[in-house]
């Protein structure tokens, strides 16, 4: 489904069904005030009668007279003074949804917000652009018989000339963006039993070829020449061969590099610290860190920013073969040290541990890892919010930056020194599990021993990956949460 811009008066434009929006409280201006004296005052008269009041992502439904139109869609944009650009991003969601019902096949809107805000029309255009295309995403790759839509196109419309240019190029990135999203969103809803890791690294090669990234995949026999224990540890339970991969955008030759790295565990059963069957299926979405990477990477091989972005994502399952590993064993990882195995089910931080030692090797100056790390981090935060954890102030700004531009909600959790001694072994140089109390903070720390003195900050995204309830532009199932983020961080 393409958005496509098209100058003119949404009043006379040929489509199916049109989209305004109001201001709650507020006369009706610009598109909303023109379709509505087209249509005789249909919209104020609603409005009259009390049953539409435009609060944020309140609709109606009308089906005008006077127009070619055959059905109105008026969104609620709430209070003008409290817009937001993630509430356009919202707002765009909620309305395709309305206006994609029935038998609609062209969709005609127009930029909301635009003459009731102050920010920049490209910005409404490209967060228009990914409620729309995050809203109508659906996961059907495996089912016989697919939802039935009659969409076929969205019409952008736009009077003004001059904002042509800045408008296309909004509609261009919140495309990229919102695809990138999608991306991570299937890969993350395909069943373990499909999203092995060959699979994510076939991907990844997918992804280079489309966009002119380097790919580079590491196979079981270079992860032992690298000396990747705690990595190589986790994946001999399973049958499936471990990947390891790398895709590098270079965009400023010569200059800093951002490491991305997540956790692509394509099935967490636990190991020999067997998980209990209950809601084991879902251990199939351990790899969603993984794949924020990867669709952050497509996004930015297509936007091209003046940066270099190092993406790998470790790629393995955790299963409970006889050869697997067994708590007590230790393994080295590829820095050196040497860690005791408490839980074989705290695997996420092992193939970490010598996944961001292998970015710093690779020259990394800043390290972002991302992984469906605790359980302990939706206890503490439920699921709104994804947690922080970091070794640099400045790093977690760029991040809340990075954020507050996704629309995405992160909380920076405590880095004290007193968390470290939860993870100290009496056999070991670490353990890998400091207990239940403050897990989020003794995993993310953990992952922290493997940098070095690098810039590194930690994304635990265990309870904001997946999703029961509906959203504006979120269906049930993967969220892609943090793909946006990355990309917002890797061009600021
Ligand atoms: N993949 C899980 C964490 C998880 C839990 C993700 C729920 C999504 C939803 C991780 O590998 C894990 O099992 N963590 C353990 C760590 C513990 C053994 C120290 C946990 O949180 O129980
Ligand atoms: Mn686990
Ligand atoms: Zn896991």
């Amino acid at each position: 489904m393409n958005i496509k811009l098209v100058q003119g008066d949404i009043v006379n434009i040929a489509a199916d069904t049109i989209v305004v929006s109001m201001v709650e409280g507020a006369e009706l201006t610009g598109a909303a005030a023109a379709v509505d004296k087209a249509c005789q005052g249909l919209i104020s008269n609603v409005v009259a009668q009390g049953e539409f009041k435009a609060k944020l992502n309140e609709t109606i439904v009308l089906y005008p007279q006077g127009l070619q139109a055959k059905k109105l869609v008026v969104v609620g944009l709430g209070e003008a003074a409290k817009l937001t650009i993630e509430k356009i991003r919202q707002i765009a969601g909620t309305a395709i949804k309305t206006a994609s019902k029935g038998k609609a096949g062209t969709v005609a809107t127009v930029v909301h917000g635009a003459g009731v805000s102050s920010f920049e029309v490209e910005a409404l255009a490209e967060a228009l652009a990914e409620g729309t295309v995050l809203a109508l995403y659906r996961y059907e790759d495996l089912k016989a018989k697919k939802t039935e839509s009659s969409l076929s196109e969205v019409l952008l419309v736009e009077q003004a000339g001059c904002k042509q240019c800045s408008i296309e190029s909004g509609i261009k990135k919140g495309e990229i963006l919102a695809q990138a999203t999608n991306l991570a969103r299937t890969l993350v809803n395909a069943p373990g039993n499909h999203m092995t890791p060959t699979h994510m690294a076939e991907t990844a090669l997918r992804i280079a070829q489309e966009t002119g990234l380097k790919c580079t995949i590491l196979e079981r026999a270079d992860m032992e020449v690298h000396g990747m224990g705690a990595l190589l540890g986790v994946a001999q339970g399973s049958v499936q061969p471990p990947k390891l991969i790398v895709l590098r955008y270079e965009g400023n030759p010569g200059g800093e590099t951002l490491a991305i790295v997540g956790k692509g565990l394509t099935f967490d059963s636990g190991g020999i610290s067997l998980k209990p069957g209950e809601g084991m299926w879902l251990m199939k979405d351990d790899m969603a860190g993984g794949a924020a990477v990867l669709g952050a990477m497509q996004a930015i091989g297509y936007l091209k920013p003046k940066s270099n972005v190092l993406g790998i994502v470790v790629a393995s399952e955790n299963m409970p073969a006889g050869g697997a590993l067994k708590p007590g064993d230790v393994v080295r990882a590829m820095n050196g040290k040497t860690i005791e195995i408490i839980s074989t089910d705290a695997e996420g931080r092992l193939i970490l541990a010598d996944g961001v030692a292998y970015a710093v090797a690779q020259g990394a100056n800043k390290v972002v890892d991302v992984a469906t790390l605790t359980g302990a981090c939706g206890v503490a935060l439920g699921q709104f919010y994804s947690a922080i954890v970091a070794n640099d102030e400045e790093l977690v700004a760029q991040i809340k930056a990075a954020a507050a531009i996704s629309g995405e909600r992160f909380w920076q959790m405590p880095g004290d020194d007193d968390y470290k001694e939860l993870i100290t072994s009496p056999v070991a140089d670490l353990k890998n599990s400091g207990g239940r109390m403050g897990g989020v903070m003794t995993g993310g720390l953990f992952i922290g021993e493997f940098v070095g003195n690098t810039p590194w900050a930690h994304l635990d995204i265990a309870p904001t990956a997946y999703t029961e309830t509906e959203k504006p532009y979120q269906p049930k199932g993967a969220t892609g949460v943090a793909t946006r983020t990355l990309v917002a961080l890797a061009c600021k």
